[in-house]
């Protein structure tokens, strides 16, 4: 597995909106591959593939609880419900972080890495981390709508 170097605010990409995969083939799966070692060896929870240069809908996500890492393709989000507000940061970001308001719960469609149509309900730092994710795959990122930013520590 490759270690990727993960793109910065103001890399033209991250502003991109991406496209859809068409195939799940052993290049994406060594792509996802390579995200979820990039994200975990950066300490992040998240990560899109336009973070490691590709305009691609793909994400990965692992906040640490008992579902592991999460690997969605092709995500659309179906049902959203509540509104929560609170901190986020990007690795795209280093030491920027802000209030963010999100969904509480969302329902997201996606492919697995087998090509395989799912769905995944997600509340609290999941939810909010799906959101987050995927609107990286829009070309929007957590500073283009949080309502207050701050240098330094996460909380
Ligand atoms: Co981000």
């Amino acid at each position: 597995m490759a270690l990727l170097e993960i793109q910065k605010a103001g890399a033209p990409i991250l502003k991109q909106i991406c496209a859809p995969i068409h195939r799940v083939d052993a290049k994406i799966r060594k792509m996802l591959d390579d995200m979820a070692n990039t994200m975990y060896e950066a300490n992040g929870v998240g990560l899109a593939a336009p973070q490691i240069d590709v305009p691609l809908r793909a994400v990965v996500i692992d906040v640490g609880d008992e579902a592991g890492l999460i690997e969605l393709i092709n995500p659309t989000i179906l049902y959203r419900e509540g509104t929560a507000i609170d901190s986020e940061g990007c690795l795209s970001i280093p030491n920027i972080f802000g209030e963010v308001e999100r969904a509480e719960k969302v329902t997201v469609e996606f492919m697995n890495r087998r090509g395989k149509k799912q769905r995944l309900t997600g509340e609290g730092l999941l939810a909010r981390c799906i959101q987050h994710e995927l609107d990286h795959l829009d070309g929007v990122l957590f500073i283009d709508i949080a309502r207050s930013l701050r240098q330094g520590d996460a909380k």
